[in-house]
Order: C-alpha cells, then sequence, then structure tokens
C-alpha cells in the first residue's frame, strides 16, 4: 500500500471506532421524555407478562397497542388510567389502583400510547439525560 492509500485507511477506521464501541454497548435506545421512560419502565414491570413485552400483544390479554390507539376503546387518558386503577375483577386485569401512583399509571399510559401511535419504537429507550 501506498502512503496515501495507508492514511485514508486508517482515516476510514477511525471513523469505524465510535460506532464499533456503540455496537459493543448495545443499540443505543430511542430518546423518549422523561415520562414515557418511566412508563416504560413501569409496564415492563407490572404489564409486561400479560399484555407482552413492548407492547408487542399476546394472547392472554388484550392488545394494548390496538386498544389505546386511534378509535379504539382505551385511546383516551381517562379510560384507560380507570382500568389501570380500578381493574376488571373476574376477567384477569388485576387493579393497579394500590400498586401504581397517579403519575406511574399516567406515565404507561403515555408509553403505551406512544407505542400505539407508532412514535416509541419496541426496546429499551435511552435514559433521557437530566
Ligand atoms: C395478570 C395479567 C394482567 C396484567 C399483569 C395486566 N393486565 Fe391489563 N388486562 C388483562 C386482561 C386479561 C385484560 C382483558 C380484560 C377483559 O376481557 O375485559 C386486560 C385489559 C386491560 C385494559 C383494557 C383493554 C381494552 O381494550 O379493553 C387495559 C387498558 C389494561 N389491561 C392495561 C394494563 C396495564 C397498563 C397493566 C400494567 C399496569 C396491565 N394491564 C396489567 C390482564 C392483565
Amino acid at each position: 500500500m501506498q502512503g496515501p492509500a495507508v492514511v485514508a485507511a486508517l482515516a476510514a477506521l477511525g471513523c469505524a471506532w465510535p460506532a464499533d464501541a456503540e455496537a459493543q454497548r448495545g443499540r443505543p435506545g430511542q430518546q423518549v421524555s422523561a415520562q414515557e421512560y418511566e412508563g416504560w419502565r413501569q409496564y415492563s414491570v407490572h404489564c409486561a407478562r400479560c399484555h407482552g413485552q413492548d407492547v408487542l400483544g399476546n394472547p392472554v390479554a388484550a392488545n394494548l397497542r390496538e386498544s389505546a390507539s386511534e378509535g379504539g376503546p382505551m385511546a383516551g387518558h381517562d379510560a384507560f388510567v380507570a382500568v389501570v386503577r380500578a381493574g376488571r375483577p373476574g376477567r384477569g386485569m388485576p387493579a393497579f389502583g394500590g400498586v401504581l401512583s397517579k403519575e406511574q399509571s399516567d406515565a404507561i399510559y403515555a408509553y403505551v400510547k406512544g407505542r400505539a401511535d407508532g412514535k416509541i419504537a419496541a426496546g429499551r429507550p435511552a435514559r433521557p439525560s437530566g
């Protein structure tokens, strides 16, 4: 290899290094608001086992991406949060009113609505800075 070619090859390598480091740490997650991030966390802990990881659905329970999408029965904040807090006794949906704070219920709605509207991608979002 001639001098200039070596320099070009090294420059190309240099450009690749940050991307490789990123890949080793895992793909960086999507930027979301602090509320949406908290919603993702709470959803993953309390809801995913029945409604599916990343709100992708699960035969066990309602598909919340459909429920919360435009025109769906749970598209509105109040309807969604009311079911979360009161549950549907006898139908397999537990009541979370004594488990989650109002802020946590609101955060879960923000996250699920973001998933339903196609605004938030599947996977772990980036932790908001600040
Ligand atoms: C133990 C399983 C289970 C867990 C955990 C669970 N759900 Fe449910 N959920 C259900 C089932 C089953 C239904 C459907 C009830 C019915 O047939 O009306 C449901 C229904 C719902 C509905 C109404 C959907 C619709 O279209 O009518 C919402 C909203 C909901 N769940 C939100 C949540 C949220 C948010 C969490 C976490 C805080 C959660 N659920 C945790 C089982 C669960």
